[in-house]
């Protein structure tokens, strides 16, 4: 059976190099395209795969539709918004993702981000310091809790909103639970989201929200940039001379954005929350293992269609 990793971002040459060991240790062929330019190189090369490793590389109905013997997808990471799970589904393809593999990576990120903006994007004058600030967390899953953890360690107050995740284990963690969203955007300084891209989150944060926040605050997104209402970003940072939006996954308008509010918006030039040799690893490996695991032994744990 053969097993393809399409990378337009690469792993790391140690991701690459264990994720080959369990795919050739388990009886599979390894077949690798990085950094590949065009949909049709991805259309070509899966022509033979059994299996399918990405990250955020897009896994369209077109890409399916040119794979007839594909039985798996996994996505080395967290948010599958990226992979066609209908058009997976239709052709009895499973796909999974590696929750939790990344997250750290991601988690360290936030912070960075967040210290960058509280310093004046590293220019002279006086910045600020996160201690005794409060940190509103949307959605306590994977990253959202390690988010928690490193500004604990910075001395900040964090305050968590998820309907997913019980009340209980956020106090157990020493965060404090909020049950209303626009609470936890009345009263954090910094807002950190970690909520998926799909059909409930889309432009979800927005105006209504975004104004609530409290003088001087920051808006974090290590996210998706989907799940930001641009217009309504614009329209804060008009009206907030006060107001800073940071994000790993540059807001389509960043250009304009920029131009007329300086370095109160920044963005990295590429998403780079899991680019940390570990995080590949961890992604990388745990991805292998799934692959192989359904293609040989139809395990399909992490399944998500
Ligand atoms: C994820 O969903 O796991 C992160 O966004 C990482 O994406 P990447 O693999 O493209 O860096």
């Amino acid at each position: 059976m053969k097993i393809l990793i399409a990378t337009e971002k690469p792993f790391a040459a140690a991701a690459i190099d264990g994720m080959r060991s369990i795919v050739e240790s388990a009886g599979c062929e390894l077949a690798l395209l990085e950094k590949y330019t065009d949909k049709a190189q991805l259309c070509a090369a899966v022509a033979d795969a059994d299996g399918l490793i990405v990250r955020s590389d897009k896994v369209t109905a077109e890409v399916v539709a040119h794979a007839p013997k594909l039985k798996v997808v996994v996505r080395a990471g967290a948010g599958y918004d990226n992979i066609d799970l209908a058009a997976c589904s239709a052709q009895n393809i499973v796909a999974m993702n590696t929750p939790g593999q990344n997250s750290n990576a991601v988690a360290e990120l936030a912070l960075g981000l967040m210290i960058y903006m509280a310093r004046n994007n590293f220019n002279p004058g006086t910045g600020a310091e996160l201690k005794g600030k409060t940190l509103g967390i949307q959605a306590y899953g994977n990253v959202g809790r390690l988010v928690a953890r490193l500004a604990q360690g910075f001395g900040m107050n964090v305050l968590a909103f998820d309907p997913f995740v019980p009340a209980e284990k956020m106090v157990a963690e020493g965060v404090t639970p909020v049950d209303a969203l626009a609470e936890l955007y009345k009263r954090s300084d910094y807002v950190s989201l970690h909520i998926p891209a799909n059909d409930q989150t889309r432009k979800s944060v927005n105006y209504s929200l975004m104004s609530l926040m409290p003088k001087g605050a920051c808006l974090v997104n290590t996210a998706r940039k989907e799940v930001i209402d641009e217009a309504d970003l614009a329209t804060v940072l008009a009206e907030r001379p006060d107001f800073k939006y940071v994000a790993d996954v540059a807001p389509d308008s960043f250009a304009d954005l920029r131009e007329q509010f300086g370095t109160r918006v920044f963005a990295t030039p590429k998403k780079m929350g899991a680019e940390t040799a570990e995080a590949n690893v961890n992604a990388g490996l745990a991805a292998a293992h799934q692959a192989v695991g359904y293609l040989n032994d139809g395990v399909d744990r992490f399944r998500v269609n």
